[in-house]
């Protein structure tokens, strides 16, 4: 053996030790996770599973409120919500540093469209089928309540809804899978950022599991009774999307799904997202819905409740004092296995040591982190844009739209063009001074028109009654301008949480007032807030410009104004279908096709039909319009068939016809002819966004492989199927160019 190896044998020999020790020091997280397991009591445990709301808010009906300090103390608490600001976590934080074993706080809050820059409904954003836009609304909404010490979002809703009714509409991505797994994506990596531990990002996480967007009768709440194909098909992709990127969490509902409770609901939290999907984050409840087993009939008592919801898979109880009071009880009763409390444990501690509390409970509490967030001017600019790009321009007859910074008089009309708060929307956070900070249509547009433009100015009804008497003055202000503008809708606090309307007409005699206007002969311009589609026909068919304005958040007048003056140029896309009245609800685009479908809006002839108004919907899924026009050559096909193992590309190009700048979205559906189930007419499979100036052409390609063709079979296999197929290709779900392909064996 020569002297040089001798020498290095040794040197080894001696580290070795070190080695190891330093290998010990570097625990895995899992091994953390353990050690802090092997030091808990069994009320410890049950106290990581235990969640209260704070005291700064509550988001549910107020339940009776123990002394959670004295709790927090002992280490009977795993997290709070509705708990923010440094100061106030840094306070609670404390108190969990004075428990036995120091388990840290965690700070969830619905940070669901912005924290101290509030952005668009998430709907709204939605109809900018801008991914990149809105990962950058969630980012920043992370950054600012990271920075008041916020360690979690109980965002992003990805439920899917084809029910209008339904107030939370708002909240999610609109109807359709592809579009809202997308966006559940963009908006969980938006929340987390870089990942858990950087003192930006937030946990995410994704609810409500599964299905709450199909209540029946669209009202809040209410059961769910559907296939499992159709909640594979259609409502599981977003979730399974939010898992896929990484989302830190899930939230389950407080819907049966065909009849067992979400919370308590073992095939979904168990079966599904912690087996199937491997699921590695944690289960929250939704507020209280652990007890409210007990009103669903599921169990009989909290003690039940408990047990069900425990075995089920749901890991923290928020605010129904559930798992706190009994599951104790329940492992030495040998109702619940004390490995399911490990498992939730575990999951739950996990976290903590990934956003890094362990080493730093305080890490997320840092004033001067908190102050620079709380007015940063570049995220209103981002807002801006982002508010811009969720607005829908329905109608523009005559090209009435964009006005002139010239007009001389333009009249501003309706119990909205004054709104300040309104403009933030449900699930929005109304500090002390937000006023100021936010832009109503009458600013935005005053700070928009040249010196010697006169605006004019009358509500000329409110929101949700019946009285006319602002309409005479209305009348008479519209009488004197050359343009009219009306800004008319539902109150931000008609849609949101518990918030189902039966009838989605606009509210009160608003659509009265626009008729009243109408008839001066003034050229109108009709702008509608909103959180949800409204039913607004007969302004739909006489107004000549229509603009959907939903919330569009503090920077809402500002966004508004660039569009009305042509500053930015309309390219959203309806999220949703908007029904011609209730009575067409549920609807949507990928309806199945019948036996007897009705060939057009007309056909009554025995086929699936309404005898008193067509089947079409006001305005389709996909829809939307801009200042300029985009003309559509025929489907260019690489092959018209293809085998399982092969792809090919469908093309065509798009053409600027107008005398605008403009930005399209080509969408691709593709339909599936003939299946082992009857298979949707159309599926949105594909969308690209491109930007053509005036006159400009463009060739758009997609590529379409057997993966697109996909679909859940009544056994729930995941297959694709021989056969017919046709491709759709338009600027929405409606106005389509249609090839044919098929896919052989
Ligand atoms: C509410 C909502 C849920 C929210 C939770 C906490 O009831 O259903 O979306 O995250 O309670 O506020």
């Amino acid at each position: 053996m020569n002297k040089k190896f001798f020498k290095n044998l040794c040197a080894l020999i001696i580290l070795m030790p070190q080695v190891f020790i330093c290998m010990a020091q570097k625990k895995t997280i899992e091994q953390k996770i353990d050690s802090v397991l092997k030091l808990m009591t069994l009320e410890e445990n049950v106290g990581q599973m235990n969640q209260y709301n704070g005291d700064w808010e509550a988001t549910g009906p107020i339940t009776k409120d123990g002394d959670k300090q004295s709790q927090i103390r002992k280490g009977m608490l795993g997290s709070m919500l509705n708990v923010t600001g440094v100061d106030h976590t840094h306070e609670l934080q404390e108190m969990a540093m004075q428990s036995r074993l120091k388990i840290p706080l965690l700070f969830g809050q619905d940070i669901i469209h912005g924290y101290r820059t509030i952005f668009p409904l998430p709907l709204a954003e939605a109809a900018s089928w801008d991914m990149e836009a809105i990962e950058s609304s969630a980012r920043i909404a992370g950054i600012e309540a990271a920075a008041a010490g916020v360690h979690w979002t109980f965002a992003p809703m990805v439920d899917i809804a084809r029910d209008p009714r339904w107030g939370r509409v708002m909240e999610g991505a609109g109807e359709d899978p592809y579009l809202g797994s997308l966006i559940a994506k963009a908006r969980v990596k938006g929340f987390q950022g870089k990942g858990l531990g950087n003192t930006d990002a937030l946990m995410a996480c994704a609810k409500h599991f599964a299905a709450y967007g199909a209540a029946i009768g669209g009202r809040d709440y209410n059961s769910v009774d559907m296939s499992l194909q159709t909640l594979w098909n259609i409502y599981l992709p977003p979730f399974k999307a939010a898992a896929d990127a990484g989302a830190a969490t899930f939230m389950n509902s407080f819907n049966s799904l065909n009849g067992i409770p979400a919370t308590g609901n073992a095939y979904l939290q168990r079966d599904i997202l912690k087996g199937r999907w491997n699921f590695k984050g944690f289960v929250v409840s939704d507020w209280n819905s652990v007890g409210e087993m007990i009103p669903h009939g599921f169990a009989k008592d909290n003690y039940e409740a408990a047990l069900k919801a425990a075995n089920a898979g749901c890991d923290m109880d928020m605010e129904s004092r559930s798992y706190i009071q009994n599951l104790v009880k329940l492992v030495k009763d040998g109702k619940v296995k004390m490995k399911l409390i490990d498992d939730a444990v575990k999951r739950i501690l996990k976290k903590k040591f990934e956003l890094g509390l362990f080493d730093d409970p305080f890490k997320f509490c840092n004033k001067v982190r908190e102050k620079q967030q709380w007015d940063n001017k570049e995220n209103l600019a981002i807002e801006k844009t982002m508010a811009e790009k969720s607005i829908v321009l329905l109608k523009n007859e005559n090209q009435l739209l964009p006005l002139s910074k010239q007009t001389k008089k333009i009249a501003l009309i309706g119990p909205f063009i004054k709104a300040v708060r309104d403009n933030l929307g449900f699930w929005s956070y109304q500090w002390p001074d937000d006023s100021s900070r936010i832009v109503t249509v009458w600013d935005g547009i005053s700070k928009k028109i040249n010196a010697d433009t006169k605006l004019l100015y009358a509500k000329g009804c409110n929101i949700n009654d019946s009285s006319t008497s602002g309409f005479a003055e209305a009348i008479e202000t519209a009488k004197q301008a050359d343009v009219v503008i009306i800004n008319v809708g539902e109150a931000s606090d008609m849609t949101g949480e518990a918030k189902s309307r039966s009838n989605i007409h606009l509210p009160g005699v608003q659509e009265e007032l626009i008729k009243a206007i109408q008839s001066t002969g003034k050229p109108v311009v009709v702008m509608i807030n909103a959180g949800r589609p409204l039913v607004f026909n007969w302004t739909a068919d006489n107004v000549p410009a229509i603009l959907y304005t939903w919330w569009l958040g503090t920077e809402a007048g500002d966004a508004i104004a660039d569009v009305l003056f042509g500053d930015y140029n309309p390219s959203a896309k309806l999220p949703m279908s908007f029904p011609r009245s209730e009575g067409q609800i549920p609807i949507y685009y990928n309806y199945y096709n019948t036996g007897r479908p009705a060939k057009n809006d007309s056909d009554l002839n025995y086929v699936s039909a309404y005898i008193d108004l067509p089947n079409s919907p006001k305005f389709p899924f996909g829809y939307g319009l801009s200042y300029t026009n985009f003309s559509y050559s025929d489907i260019q096909l690489s092959t018209n068939s293809i085998k399982p193992n092969q792809k090919f590309t469908v093309s065509l190009t798009v053409t600027n016809t107008g005398k605008l700048d403009g930005k399209e979205t080509v969408q691709l559906y593709i339909r599936d002819m003939v299946g082992s189930v009857v298979r949707p007419v159309k599926e949105l499979k594909g969308f690209q966004q491109i930007f053509l100036k005036a006159g400009e052409s463009k060739k758009v390609s997609f590529t379409i492989s057997v993966n697109d063709l996909k679909f859940y079979n009544d056994k729930l296999e995941y297959i694709y199927e021989p056969g017919d197929f046709k491709i759709f290709i338009g600027s929405n779900s409606r106005d389509v160019k249609e090839a044919a392909f098929e896919l052989l064996k």
